[in-house]
Parts: C-alpha cells; sequence; structure tokens
C-alpha cells in the first residue's frame, strides 16, 4: 500500500463570479521516502491541491475525490482524524514564511509550542530540540537566533526556520510549496541542497511545488504537471527532461533559461492561462497549443501511459510535435 493515494481530486471554489474549477481530477500515489514534484504556471492550482490535501481549504473551497494517507481516508475528514496527522505525520512548508510565522514570539518560542503541543513535551526539553533542529538546517549560532523573533532573520533564514519547524515532529511525508521562490539563486540552492539532504537523512517522502521545472530536476524522481489545474504529463524526471512528451511540458523545458545560450531569446509560451470560472470543455492547454487539432477545443485525451510509467493526457503522435 502507497504511504499517500490520491484518487480523482477535484478543487471548486464559490465566487460571485461562478465555480472556479482549480484541480480537476488529480489522482497519484507516493511511496514512503519518494520524491515527486508538482510543476506548473501560477494559477494552475499546485497550492489548492495541497491545501485540500491537508484540509486547509478556504471556506468557499469543497474538495472531493478521495485521499488516503497510510490507508486513513483524511479528505474531508473531521477535525479528530486529520488535526494528529497534519501535525505530526504530515507537515507543510507554506509559500510565504512570513504569513506563517507569528511575528510576536520568539522562534524558540513558537517552534518548542508545536513539541509541547503534540509532543507533550516540557518548554524546557522543547526549546532545547527546537535548537538543535535549528542547527540541522544550519543556522549559525541556532542557540543565540533561536531567541529572536521572524523579522530579525534574512528570508531564506526564515524559510530555514519554516523547514526546521516543519520536521520537528519528524513526518512521514513532507509539502514544500514554492520553498524557495522569494530568494535569491544561491540562497536558492542551499536550501534545495539542504532540502535534498533532510530528506535523505530522514528518509520522508517529499512532494515539492514548484513552478520551475530546474528546480526539480535535481531533487524529485517523479514529476506531474499541471496545467488549468489537470494533469497533463506524470512521468519519472530523467525521460521527462530528456524527452517531454506533452506540448505543455516541451514548452516550459524550452522557456527555462540556459547559460550555454546567452543572446538567443528565451522561447516563451503564447498566450495566457485558462480563465478557471468558465472550466474548458476540452483540453485546458488547447488555445495555446503550436500542435491542437481542431477536437482538442472539446475533448480531453485521458492521462494515458504511453511509455513505462509515463503517462500524458495527449494523443498527439509523440513525431508530430517536431
Ligand atoms: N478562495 C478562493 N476563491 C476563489 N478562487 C480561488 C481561491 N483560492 C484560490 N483560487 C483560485 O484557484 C486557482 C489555483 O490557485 P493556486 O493557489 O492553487 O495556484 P498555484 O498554482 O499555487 O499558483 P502560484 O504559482 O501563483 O502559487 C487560481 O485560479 C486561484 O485564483
Ligand atoms: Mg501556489
Amino acid at each position: 500500500m502507497a504511504m499517500l493515494e490520491v484518487r480523482d481530486l477535484s478543487v471548486r471554489f464559490n465566487t460571485p463570479d461562478g465555480t472556479v474549477s482549480a484541480v480537476n481530477n488529480v489522482s497519484l500515489s507516493l511511496e514512503k521516502g519518494e520524491t515527486l514534484g508538482i510543476v506548473g504556471e501560477s494559477g494552475s492550482g499546485k497550492s489548492q491541491f495541497a491545501f485540500a490535501l491537508m484540509g486547509l481549504l478556504a471556506k468557499n473551497g469543497r474538495a472531493s475525490g478521495s485521499v488516503k494517507f497510510e490507508g486513513k481516508d483524511i479528505l474531508n475528514a473531521p477535525r479528530e482524524v486529520i488535526n494528529p496527522i497534519r501535525a505530526q505525520k504530515i507537515a507543510m512548508v507554506f509559500q510565504d514564511p512570513m504569513t506563517s510565522l507569528n511575528p510576536y514570539m520568539r522562534v524558540s518560542d513558537q517552534m518548542a509550542e508545536v513539541l509541547t503541543y503534540h509532543r507533550g513535551m516540557s518548554h524546557r526539553d522543547a526549546v532545547a530540540e527546537s535548537v538543535r533542529m535549528l542547527d540541522a538546517v544550519k543556522i549559525p549560532d541556532a542557540k543565540g537566533r533561536a531567541r529572536l523573533y521572524p523579522h530579525e532573520f534574512s528570508g531564506g533564514m526564515r524559510q530555514r526556520v519554516m523547514i526546521a519547524m516543519s520536521l520537528l515532529c519528524r513526518p512521514g511525508l513532507l509539502i514544500a510549496d514554492e520553498p524557495t521562490t522569494a530568494l535569491d539563486v544561491t540562497v536558492q540552492a542551499q536550501i534545495m541542497n539542504l532540502l535534498a539532504d533532510l530528506q535523505r537523512d530522514f528518509g520522508m517522502a517529499t512532494i515539492l511545488i514548484t513552478h520551475d521545472l530546474g528546480v526539480v530536476a535535481g531533487f524529485c524522481r517523479e514529476v506531474l504537471v499541471l496545467y488549468g489545474g489537470t494533469v497533463m504529463e506524470k512521468s519519472p524526471t530523467d525521460p521527462l527532461f530528456a524527452a517531454p512528451s506533452h506540448p505543455y511540458t516541451r514548452g516550459l523545458l524550452a522557456a527555462i533559461p540556459r547559460v550555454d545560450q546567452i543572446g538567443d531569446e528565451l522561447s516563451s509560451i503564447p498566450g495566457s492561462p485558462p480563465n478557471m470560472t468558465q472550466a474548458p470543455k476540452g483540453c485546458p492547454f488547447a488555445p495555446r497549443c503550436g500542435f491542437s487539432a481542431e477536437d482538442c477545443l472539446d475533448h480531453l485525451d485521458p492521462l494515458t501511459e504511453f511509455a513505462p510509467d509515463r503517462w500524458r493526457a495527449c494523443n498527439r503522435k509523440v513525431e508530430e510535435l517536431a
């Protein structure tokens, strides 16, 4: 049995302008210790997928489908079921660390609170463990720094604090939502290396959410490409990079800047992401796709395994996509 089993997860939001279809029938499974990347442009439903899984959707949101964690149904589960899992077994690093850290509490105190609440530790032990974890994420002088408030840390360090905090209960699954977006490239690389080390040391399964395929390349064994809330392609990472099969994935890959091509014009995907209040009947990418056929606008090909372990929601022949 897989550690995490997601079947046909959909997320809808009620808004004054109509229903927003943020996530459409996403299925995936994740084994213990595995790494999965979820990639897609801004607004493609990455964060809402994670929020739905964790039971953290906004009030106007509804999730349907099924999510099993270690065999237990957790989608829309009552608080007494989801709360212990959410804190101790599945941890999430949010997109914006400043919104998830309490600005009025010392870092050591807010970290310790997690352990006193969930593990019943004494405050003193909890602070000591928090300092150990800050040390593990390579905060220099962890003991001294733990007494500071979040605004006294740099952006990169706050992100490390968030990671340290998420690991306190030694979760089996870590969901990291754009953990490096707000950081400059060198700090981004440090954080990703750190996450990779911790992932290995702690043996955590990890879902890395990012718009950046480059970040996924070095970290994830498998990638799921989302567009308009729908899975376009799902594949082990190496073959995806070597031979992306979906036109959208090809567009994403071509848009990654490469140092050896300085001076060449950067490729971009024409058009803009779909308006999710009018959920497209067919393939959501069709209006922007250079290879679309007439019926793509009202027909979405089901996700199909076209090579071992490689899936895509497009029936166009790969050779035609030259
Ligand atoms: N509470 C809400 N009410 C209505 N629509 C919402 C709500 N929350 C999110 N959405 C919509 O859901 C869609 C998916 O949003 P989501 O936050 O998952 O995007 P994302 O892929 O994480 O983007 P980013 O890369 O910018 O973080 C977007 O169209 C967004 O506007
Ligand atoms: Mg997001």
